[in-house]
């Protein structure tokens, strides 16, 4: 028998033991082992009943992904895990799968061949397979609706969360859950139901339903991926295929799985949750910091200014249970900002989220104050005052004074130059920026910037804080705008371009949410408000080459008030509730003002509007690359996936990129940049790539330069 699984015995009851370490993924080895053990427990007389248990941490934790990677490839394909299901589910002795950590993806599809499954009360079970955009493909979508209904299963499945292990046996996923030691507790099972018909799963067909429940299930739950997945193909097959085991016999329902696992594990959408799976990942791994670098432990924290992003940021440390001051320059704007902070975790708890003495536990941690009293104690400072150079160094320059020499100063700061700020303290190795995104305590992305002098220590501290607060920490360099923004400004360039060239508002927006943004570039600006890109243009605007096209009518709007959401007024009109609707008004300011500025007005399809924001994205992220300022084409995928709304299921703006072909993203771009000049020069690295018909992906492996 192959050494991943291992057969022994207890009297009368055989335990065979997954042992692949570290999840007891089902990886080539670990079924024969299965099946071989089975052979034996079918011959020996003597056993009357066998276990299936995982050694180690837990059951088997899933599939190994990497082997999705082969079968797309073409270099792996064979029957899959049926026929070892059925062989268990054939057994004629009871076989009792008994449960630990996790048994998700395929590790709950062999948990449901068994003729019982018990579990720790610590365990949890799922069919996590639609998060990377396929299904169950080993009869999953079959058994579970037998087992937990039809409603659970297309619950279990479209959603792909995982089932605590009370809620399991409510639903009749496992028969038992054991207290104390799993291995004594699930032999003692085995010995109660040895010799006993054991009941197999794909027979048990009492929780099918019937049609008119089901239709309304069915409808239900299509009408909800529609809306909360939009775009997305695997919930929609989910629901397909445990439909079939409502309809078909078991036997046809897994040809209808195994059909529509193919077509979705072929997927480009399979494919790019699969990379963003990796990228997520991928995302630490920095070339010149190595793994074992020292980490700098970060017990206590501070932060300044307790506006929009100071309170949300204080929220994040607080609830990472890491205590913080917060700093603010008058108690009128402290009050304003602890007010917020309280209506913040109200909110939360009013959501059910988390209770109420959770809230007052991490309130408890946020300290307020007005001075510098206690700086001297903690392990992090994180700036997040108004954006303006001359008040962050006086603040820096404070820090740099009342902190601990092995403080680390922080700086939220969203456009300004780190190095500079750093210039203002004696200790530039241990000053970061740390860019948190809108609003601070709900978005997962958080731009590290990585400035000259910032130490090793500093950065590999920062890359794991991140984790502990619950954040996706990308490493970019010191460039302006950092990663996102800088190319953030180009794609809402353009989208302010096609309105003013005669796209319309509503149809700009459209044809990005219909490409898969959760909003369109116009109503985004609403959403942050349009004074802050008009502040920051009017900063900048000496930098601008005289003659080079810029955008007008997004600063007109604003200069007659119209800044957004927080107005009532923007490009778009808004009620009470902050609910959009189309503003003719506007409609008539644009027409007037693009008259009088001359520029024709013309019919603009949905696919141009989409080429021309998201390749003014490509082009600009391309150039980051080829500078330096992301380490690989997938963190910049990371960055747009977390903090801008863009599909998981496109991989993320250069991954998409490298779906269309180079060569083709590279020819429109020429096109563009013929139509509307310099603005769209392709970016060096976008022309070598398309020539030599290679991908972004290949440029993180080869030649990424340091941040
Ligand atoms: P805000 O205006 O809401 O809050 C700034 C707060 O800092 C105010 O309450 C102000 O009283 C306080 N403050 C000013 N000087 C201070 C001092 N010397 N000591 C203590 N407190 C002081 O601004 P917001 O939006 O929170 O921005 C803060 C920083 O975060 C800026 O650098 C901004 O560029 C950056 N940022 C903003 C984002 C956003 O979406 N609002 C996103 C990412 C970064």
């Amino acid at each position: 028998m192959s050494d991943l699984v291992q057969l022994t015995k207890q009297n009368d009851i055989a335990v065979i033991t997954i042992n692949n370490p570290p999840v007891n993924a089902l990886s080539p080895g670990v079924p024969e082992g299965i099946s071989e053990a089975l052979d034996q427990i079918e011959k020996d007389d003597a056993v009357k009943a066998a276990v299936l248990i995982g050694g180690g941490r837990t059951f088997v934790a899933g599939a190994d992904i990497k082997e999705f990677g082969k079968m797309t490839a073409g270099k792996k394909r064979g029957a899959g895990l049926l026929p070892l299901l059925l062989k268990i589910e054939d057994s004629t002795k009871p076989i009792i799968v008994a449960i630990h950590g996790t048994a998700f993806g395929c590790g709950l599809e062999l948990a449901m061949a068994g003729h019982y499954r018990v579990a720790l009360a610590s365990a949890q079970v799922g069919q996590p397979e639609v998060k990377l955009g396929i299904i169950p493909g080993a009869a999953g979508t079959q058994r579970l609706p037998r087992l937990a209904g039809v409603a659970k299963a297309v619950e279990m499945c479209t959603t792909g969360n995982p089932v605590k292990a009370e809620e399991a046996l409510k639903f009749g996923i496992i028969d038992k859950i054991i207290d104390g030691d799993l291995l004594t507790g699930v032999v003692a099972f085995a010995r109660e139901v040895a010799g006993k018909v054991a009941p197999k799963t794909r027979e048990r067909n009492g929780k099918l339903g019937n049609t008119a429940e089901n239709a309304a299930v069915f409808a239900g739950a299509r009408e909800n991926a529609a809306t909360k997945q939009r775009g997305l193909r695997a919930p929609l097959a989910a629901i397909d295929a445990i439909e079939a085991a409502t309809t078909m016999p078991f036997a046809e329902g897994c040809q209808l799985e195994q059909k529509l696992f193919i077509e979705c594990l072929f997927s480009d959408q399979s494919k790019s949750l699969i990379h963003v799976f990796f990228s997520e990942r991928e995302v630490s791994n920095i070339p010149d910091v190595p793994k074992d670098t020292p980490l700098i432990p970060i017990k206590s924290a501070a932060v300044i200014g307790a506006g929009t992003m100071g309170g949300g940021i204080a929220m994040v440390l607080a609830n990472a249970g890491i205590p913080v001051l917060l700093k603010e320059a008058d108690q009128a704007a402290l009050d304003r900002g602890l007010a917020t902070i309280q209506s913040n975790y109200a909110n939360s708890v009013k959501r059910g989220r988390f209770t109420a003495q959770v809230a007052e536990e991490r309130l408890k941690l946020i300290k307020p104050t007005l001075t510098y009293e206690g700086f001297a104690n903690v392990d992090l400072v994180i700036e997040a005052a108004f954006e303006g150079m001359a008040l962050k160094k006086e603040i820096f320059k404070d820090l740099d004074r009342v902190c601990k020499p092995t403080a680390i100063l922080a700086s939220n700061t969203s456009t300004l130059s780190i190095d500079e700020i750093a210039s203002a303290t004696k200790r530039a190795e241990s000053v970061i920026g740390m860019h948190f995104f809108s609003p601070a305590n709900v978005m997962r992305l958080l731009e590290i910037v990585r400035g000259k002098a910032t130490s090793k220590e500093v950065i590999a501290t920062f890359m794991a804080l991140s984790k502990t607060l619950g954040k996706v920490g990308v490493l970019v360099g010191n460039c302006r705008g950092f990663v996102g923004n800088r190319m953030f400004g180009p794609y809402r360039r353009e989208a302010q371009f096609l309105v003013e060239e005669g796209a319309g508002i509503a149809a700009v927006d459209k044809a990005l949410t219909d490409f898969g943004m959760a909003m369109g570039p116009l109503a985004t600006g609403d959403l942050a408000g349009l004074d802050v890109g008009w502040r920051i243009r009017k900063e900048y605007r000496h930098l601008e080459k005289p003659g080079i096209r810029q955008p007008f009518a997004e600063d007109k709007l604003c200069e007659l008030g119209r800044y957004g959401q927080k107005s009532g007024a923007g490009w778009y009109k808004y009620d009470a509730s902050r609910r959009a609707a189309p503003d003719p008004a506007v409609d008539q300011l644009i027409r007037d003002w693009v008259a009088e500025a001359g520029i024709p007005q013309r019919q603009i399809s949905a696919e141009e509007i989409a080429d021309r924001c998201l390749y003014a994205l490509v082009n600009e992220g391309a150039r980051i690359l080829e500078e330096g300022y992301a380490l690989r084409a997938s963190d910049i995928d990371i960055i747009y996936i977390n903090g801008y709304g863009f599909p998981s299921y496109r991989g993320g703006p250069m991954w998409y990129a490298d779906t269309v072909g180079l060569k083709q993203v590279y020819e429109r771009v020429m096109e563009f940049q013929r139509q509307h000049g310099e603005i769209w020069e392709p970016a060096p690295l976008l022309k070598r790539l398309a020539e030599q018909g290679r991908t972004f992906a290949d440029v993180g492996k080869e030649e990424g330069a340091a941040a």
